[in-house]
């Protein structure tokens, strides 16, 4: 083995997963992959071709021609969807508004996690997700699921929003806690703590706190000590 290991981060959205995630990458030099980009990129272009996820078969048929890449760049990361940067519109309030719906049909999460398993076969990946430590990675050498409450996970995304969009802080806790929903009760691959996941509540922790404490589980597993 090259002495690396793989690290999953799994939880709901707004607990500090992908901040985190990619300051521990840089840290320990390892190699960053957000899946949920992915999970948006694969909505972005199934919404671009008017297909709706209650059409099953019709995303079916699309799924073996979405080609989904991630790129390092010096501004964060680039998400290519079949030769078009959507970096950008992924983040849109329609993409985040279906994406927990596509994300349920089972054969368009197998295309996507065959893609991840594969970037994490050389292991040295900190992968971010809903489902990594269980499904994705289930032997990734550290996991851990990080949570925070719903009031402080809404009012996270609402201070990035407040400038660009008319949501109010209100609503946006209930989008977010309608997706929790979603992505917790799907049949395939649901949101869940895996059993041997580290639990790590956030809802008073500044982001700097978060990144030590997983940092330094990280040399805990890989055996640097401390
Ligand atoms: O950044 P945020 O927490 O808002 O969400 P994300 O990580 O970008 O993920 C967006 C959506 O993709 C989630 O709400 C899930 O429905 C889906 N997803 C998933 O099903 N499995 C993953 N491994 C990652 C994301
Ligand atoms: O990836 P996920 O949806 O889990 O969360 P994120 O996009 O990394 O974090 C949502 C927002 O919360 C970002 O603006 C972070 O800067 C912020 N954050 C925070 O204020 N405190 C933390 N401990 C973690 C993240």
């Amino acid at each position: 083995s090259n002495g690396k290991i793989n690290i999953a981060i799994d939880g709901p959205a707004g607990a500090g997963k992908s901040t985190v995630a990619r300051r521990v990458a840089e840290a320990l030099s390892y190699v960053y992959v957000d899946t949920g980009a992915m999970y948006r990129a694969a909505t972005w272009y199934l919404m671009k071709h008017k297909i709706s996820p209650e059409n099953v078969r019709e995303v079916l048929q699309h799924v073996p021609k979405m080609v989904i890449e991630l790129k390092p760049d010096p501004s964060g990361q680039k998400v290519i969807c079949n030769g078009v940067d959507v970096t950008v519109e992924i983040r849109s309030l329609d993409v985040t508004g279906n994406v927990s719906r596509y994300a349920s049909i089972a054969g368009l999460r197998e295309h996507l996690t065959s893609g991840q398993r594969r970037m994490a076969e050389r292991k040295g990946v900190v992968m971010d997700g809903r489902d990594i430590g269980t499904t994705v990675l289930p032997d990734a050498e550290l996991k851990v699921f990080m949570t925070a409450s719903v009031k402080e996970r809404a009012l996270r995304r609402f201070k990035e929003l407040r400038e660009a969009a008319d949501i109010t802080l209100e609503q946006l806790e209930r989008d977010i806690a309608a997706r929790d929903k979603l992505d917790e009760e799907r049949e395939v691959s649901p949101l869940r703590r895996s059993e041997d996941a580290i639990m790590l509540d956030t809802t008073q922790m500044g982001i700097d706190e978060v990144v030590d404490t997983i940092v330094s589980y990280c040399k805990t597993a890989i055996g640097w000590g401390d």
